[in-house]
């Protein structure tokens, strides 16, 4: 049994009249017409709670999708007592056996599950066919394809021996459960971060985000369907106060795999520390938190390309992406030019309805959201700091909707400039040509985070400076490129500072995090 290396999964364009355009027009209608109750799986076992919640359309509020049932503490230890009666069993399992599942759960979903799977995205997190057709189609898809490859790659590394001594590692499990918490805006993140621990033997309690329930049960469906054992993941929407009293501080909580804020991180991490003593093994802690990635331009950028990496690395799925530009510093020889083309190419976007395939945007994902896109947008309006050059208003009669939104910041410290909003919003200084060395200064020091950047030159002098001045300011770092859209077993994905550990979604380094060596000397 051999994992060859895998090919990313093509993305489908889903172009008027083609058959996957219209399987998935079927499906929508289909999960629009019937609205579902999603149980908690736990221990393999369907499980139901009083204690629910409405699933929406973020782009038509009044449209219901459903509701799911919420786990409180009893399913919660439940679920604990599932993943800890289910480890030995998988733990042992050869891992060819654990790969074959994650391998055959790909082919589920890109195959004859691909237009439920993809239409229950666009409604639950309000994403264009596009959108959702790269996170939870091939992103996902490429997640449980390349993780088995590089595990196969880690399992075949093993100590030198000597003379009458042979040398080895075992690459066992963690000692304990795995939780993983996972965000609304990248389906295929939910998938990875909940099924990554699990390749390598650890037993799983998955906690997916609020908004983003429906798509990740049926990944959770995908799953079982392909031969899953009970127990190993188990899937338990939960208040964060319940799941963090109950899970994260239970002494066999041996490692948390996160994607969300930087602020909620910060409390698991304090949590743990509250907890050291009575954990039976160090906790590992993994998380990719808060972002606010920057685009940089030099003066001899190419500005149609730096047109392009702003429209779409900023208002692509609505700016919620974590690796989306919200900030971005221009030169002023470049401005006006640059000014132009962005009124020119905003004004070409449509935002709406997700079953209108002309809509390149779709609504924020909900009130809360909404109400602190607004709130940016307010203080933008009424600063003496900033103009607001394009967009600015927002509707949430009929769906949470905010335009694609301009900036223009008179100092680099304006706080749109240097908070994150997580919302279609840039805002961009227009720094002095001569001025290029205390912009990138700004442009490293501005904002705690370390996630996605891109800098614009054809002067390769430059790009050199720009890379080195700003070299612990992205995890991930494009020259040329928008800063969004990394691709699994391309650019592995992760930022540092206070957008996380960096243990690179898709990596050998990721899944490293998720075993704990046993090295073993026997003398012969
Ligand atoms: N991996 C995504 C991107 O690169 C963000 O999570 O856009």
């Amino acid at each position: 049994f051999q994992v060859s290396l895998p090919k990313n999964e093509p993305v489908k364009t889903y172009m008027p009249g083609s058959p996957e355009q219209e399987a998935l027009k079927a499906e929508l209608e289909r999960q629009l017409a019937n609205p579902i109750e999603i149980p908690m799986i736990i221990g393999g076992k369907e499980v139901r709670s009083e204690n629910k919640e409405k699933m929406i359309c973020p782009h038509d509020h009044k449209k219901e999708l459903g509701e799911y049932c919420i786990a409180g503490e009893k399913e919660l230890l439940m679920a604990i007592e599932a993943a800890e009666g289910a480890k030995e069993e998988w733990e042992n399992m050869p891992w060819e056996h654990r790969a074959t599942i994650f391998l055959k759960a790909a082919d589920l979903l890109t195959g004859k599950y691909r237009a439920k799977i993809a239409a229950s995205c666009m409604l639950v997190q309000s994403k264009n066919a596009y959108q959702s057709e790269i996170d939870i189609i091939c992103e996902l898809a490429d997640f449980l394809r390349f993780n088995p490859y590089y595990v196969q790659e880690i399992y075949k590394q093993q100590p030198n021996s000597t003379d009458g001594v042979w040398n080895r590692v075992e690459y066992r499990a963690l000692d304990g459960f795995v939780a993983a918490i996972t965000p609304f805006n990248f389906t295929s993140i939910g998938g990875n971060l909940s099924t990554a621990p699990a390749m390598v033997g650890n037993t799983v309690l998955w906690k997916p985000s609020s908004t983003a329930v429906l798509s990740n049960y049926y990944i959770m469906q995908i799953l079982m369907e392909a031969g899953l054992p009970a127990g190993v993941i188990n899937f338990v929407p939960s208040r964060g106060v319940d799941f963090g009293n109950v899970v994260i501080s239970h002494p066999k909580m041996a490692g948390v795999h996160f994607t969300g804020s930087t602020n909620v991180f910060n409390g698991i991490w304090k949590q743990v520390g509250e907890n050291l003593n009575k954990y039976v093994t160090y906790p590992r802690l993994v998380g990719e938190t808060g972002g606010k990635d920057f685009i940089f331009a030099h003066e001899s950028a190419d500005v149609e390309a730096l047109t392009c990496a702003i429209v779409l690395g900023a208002f692509e799925y609505q700016g919620q992406k974590c690796s989306a530009a919200s900030r971005a510093y221009i030169p002023e020889s470049l401005w006006s030019k640059l000014k132009g083309r962005l009124e020119e190419e905003i004004g070409k976007i449509k935002m709406g309805d997700v079953c209108d395939f002309t809509n390149l945007m779709n609504a924020v994902i909900d009130q809360k959201s909404f109400k602190n896109c607004q709130s940016y947008l307010s203080y933008a309006k009424e600063s003496k700091d900033a103009e607001i050059i394009i967009g600015g208003g927002s509707d949430d009669s009929a769906g949470y909707f905010v335009e694609p939104t301009v900036i223009v910041a008179k100092t680099p410290a304006f706080k749109t400039m240097v908070e994150e909003i997580f919302g279609p919003i840039i805002t961009i200084y227009v720094y002095p040509n001569d001025k290029l060395d205390e912009a990138l200064k700004d442009c490293d020091t501005a904002t705690p985070y370390g996630l996605t950047g891109a800098v614009f030159a054809q002067d390769r002098a430059a790009i050199i400076k720009m890379a080195k001045a700003l070299d612990h300011a992205a995890g991930n770092f494009y020259i040329n490129d928008k800063p969004t859209g990394a691709v699994v077993g391309q650019q592995p994905f992760g930022g540092s500072r206070g957008s996380g550990t960096n243990d690179k979604a898709g990596s050998a380094i990721n899944l490293y995090r998720w075993m704990s060596q046993r090295a073993i000397k026997e003398t012969l």
